[in-house]
């Protein structure tokens, strides 16, 4: 057995050490999400409440000569995916998981736990449908019916901590990557598992880690996508606050199997925490001689370097992001060469996503089969979503690939509410599915089952894993209309057809939606979208056009409307609005004519009111003041 080998051990048996004298375990989500509900203060809450009951407890472990064995251990954790209830609190052994915690909460929290009491209700999580109380996350339908495997630790694990990562099996998988396998074993391995990248574009793994080993020259670097720009994603910034010591594992792996010695984690500014607890984790595993110059003892250096990125969407696609690293301003090149013949510096380079690299540990840890045992047979394990929108539960998942939008719209979601967060009962109008480069799934594709081949056919993709449900009050050609500004916002400019053809898609999606669209309209925006696609240089010119193709294909009649009758099907673009008083509701209230800011509504004490289409500026004010719902069109 080398000192490397032991050392892993020791690591763990350390940690073992370390808390084998805790009796409790208090978890608060330190997430991005409970941190903005006020999580921090509820931390510190604990730490003064358990002293009140002359209780030590410790949020970094110490060893046992330095303090009177605490019975209470305190430690922060990375997003519990359930961000809608936070701040949550877990507390162990019990397993009990309190919602939308304060700091107030935490003296009534403390003396239940120290008499026994057991848990207190009124913060515990109750079913919507059956009104029955919900325990333990095990009891929670919004975890139940996941399959948690790369987040499966984050949430519970204190991604400060080396040595909880190691005696939770962490780095073991990388150890034996490094002083067990060889490149192309692990290449080998990969390739077997059928991992498929996380970062939108579903390319598999094994078989790009074994593109750039073959590349001939001694230096090849290994890259973290974590740039992370959809809109409304947060997958990749979970992990990384979660479990960041899984992503640099990943990393580890990878450099093995191409024979890097550096990486880069490129990460966004804008997620300060991600930054700092990636930080961290390298310095750690810097000092326990997993990284460095001789890592696992095996004589072969590998080093990380952490690079905040400036946020700009475009830096998330591969070139870019090298540009970036470099210096250069982040625009994409032509391909090939790829990163894998020629990246960073000009040198063979492997780049994946977070969430890529953060499943590598356990595709080597667990095995091949295991993994495989997971999902469908050309999109093996799992895949994290966010989940929002118009939705009972919205929050971070993850299922098997192939999970069925039902099960996750339905079981997982909770099914669809009205805009007021109210469930409806009804099924969905549309799921966007992919971010700015997806498309939308209808009622018709719920028993679809979601991975990567099942998606393209229909006109979609996992894309990063974006989720956003909608519900019959949507209009389907102002959402097309969002995405289009996102990505015409987030052009480089290098490419015409992506610089200005983007704009002028997004012209005509404004003609649409403000009543000066003609027969002409339609089809110029769908002859510029294929031009778009097929001009543009990279992804985001290549798939800007798609919410809005996929959109009118599978919504023709809600465009057609807006051009033909100048209307718009469920009231929402309000250049179109026509309000409208219907006189056998209209009591003559007053209430409308009262709201009115410009004085357009006339009429008589209890007698039906008209509005005057001239002076009124379609602001909806008075259609929301009627209780009589007497006022359509606005
Ligand atoms: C405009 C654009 C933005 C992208 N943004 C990201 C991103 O934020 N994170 C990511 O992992 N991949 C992103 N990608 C995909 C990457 O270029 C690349 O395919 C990916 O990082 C490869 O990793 P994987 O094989 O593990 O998925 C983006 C692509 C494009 C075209
Ligand atoms: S397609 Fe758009 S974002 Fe991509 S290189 Fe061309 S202009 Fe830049
Ligand atoms: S929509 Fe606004 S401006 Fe028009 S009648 Fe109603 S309250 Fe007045
Ligand atoms: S940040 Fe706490 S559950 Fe997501």
């Amino acid at each position: 057995m080398s000192a490397a080998t032991v050392e892993l051990e020791g690591l763990a048996s350390e940690y073992r050490n370390l808390t084998a004298f805790h009796k409790r375990r208090i978890i608060v989500c330190a997430g991005t999400g409970c941190v903005a509900g006020g999580s921090r203060q509820v931390l510190a809450a604990f730490e003064r409440e358990l002293t009140v009951h002359g209780m030590e407890s410790e949020t970094e472990l110490r060893f046992e000569h330095e303090h009177n064995a605490p019975a209470v251990r305190l430690s922060g954790s990375g997003c519990q995916g359930f961000c809608q209830m936070g701040p949550l609190v877990r507390v162990l052994p019990e397993g009990i998981m309190y919602i939308k915690v304060k700091a107030e909460d935490v003296p009534e929290i403390v003396e239940n736990m120290l008499e026994g009491e057991g848990p207190v209700e009124r913060l515990l999580y109750r079913d919507p449908a059956s009104g029955a109380l919900c325990p333990t996350t095990d009891d929670i339908s919004f975890y139940k019916r996941q399959h948690r495997m790369v987040l499966a630790s984050c949430g519970q694990l204190d991604p400060g901590e080396v040595r909880e990562y190691v005696a939770n099996g962490g780095y073991f998988a990388a150890r034996r990557a490094w002083l067990e396998m060889t490149a192309e074993s692990v290449c080998e391995e990969m390739e077997l598992s059928g991992l498929r990248g996380r970062g939108g574009g579903g390319f598999p793994t094994g078989r790009k880690w074994r593109l750039t080993l073959a590349q001939p020259g001694p230096k090849k670097y290994v890259i973290c996508n974590a740039d992370e720009g959809d809109p409304g994603a947060f997958m990749d910034r979970s992990v990384m606050e979660g479990n960041p010591h899984s992503v640099i594992e990943g990393m580890l792996i990878a450099a093995r199997a191409i024979g890097a010695d550096e990486g880069y984690v490129y990460v966004r500014l804008e997620y300060p925490l991600a930054v700092e607890r990636v930080r961290k984790a390298v310095a750690d595993a810097e000092r326990e001689g997993i990284l460095g110059g001789n890592v696992f003892g095996s004589g072969l250096p590998f080093n990380i370097h952490v690079m905040e990125g400036a946020g700009a969407f475009v830096c998330g696609e591969e070139t870019a992001l090298i540009a970036s690293i470099e210096g250069r301003r982040g625009m994409p090149a032509p391909k090939p060469p790829f990163p894998a013949q020629s990246g960073l510096w000009g040198k063979p380079t492997v780049i994946n996503n977070v969430e890529t690299l953060a499943t590598v540990p356990l595709v080597i840890g667990r095995g091949v089969a295991e993994f495989r045992g997971l999902g469908t047979a050309k999109s093996p394990g799992t895949k994290t979503f966010a989940l929002t929108g118009h939705v009972v539960n919205t929050g971070l998942i993850e299922v098997p690939l192939g999970t069925t939008l039902r099960e996750i719209v339905m079981e997982i979601g909770g099914g669809v509410t009205d805009d007021q967060g109210q469930p409806t009962g009804e099924i969905f109008k549309a799921v966007q599915i992919g971010g700015p480069s997806g498309g939308c799934l209808t009622p018709e594709n719920l028993d679809l089952p979601l991975d990567f081949d099942s998606l393209q056919g229909v006109g979609a993709m996992v894309g990063s894993g974006g989720l956003v449900v909608m519900n019959n009050a949507t209009c389907m050609v102002s959402v097309a209309r969002f995405f289009m500004q996102f990505t015409q916002n987030e052009s480089c400019g290098k490419c015409v057809l992506c610089r200005e053809g983007t704009k002028q898609m997004l012209a005509l999606l404004d003609d649409i939606i403000e009543g000066r669209a003609d027969e002409s309209t339609l089809a110029l925006l769908e002859e510029l979208a294929k031009a778009v696609r097929v001009g543009s240089l990279c992804g985001l010119g290549k798939t800007a056009p798609n919410p809005v193709l996929s959109t009118m294909r599978q919504f023709r009649a809600e465009y057609e409307a807006h051009v033909f009758q100048k209307r718009c099907p469920t009231g929402r673009c309000k250049a179109l609005a026509a309000p409208a008083i219907d006189p056998a509701l209209c009591i003559g209230c007053t209430a409308c004519a009262r709201k009115c800011p410009v004085g357009a509504i006339s009429g008589e004490r209890r007698a039906p009111h008209r509005i005057d289409p001239a002076l009124c500026i379609k602001c909806g004010a008075c259609a929301a003041a009627c209780k009589f719902k007497a006022i359509s069109g606005v």
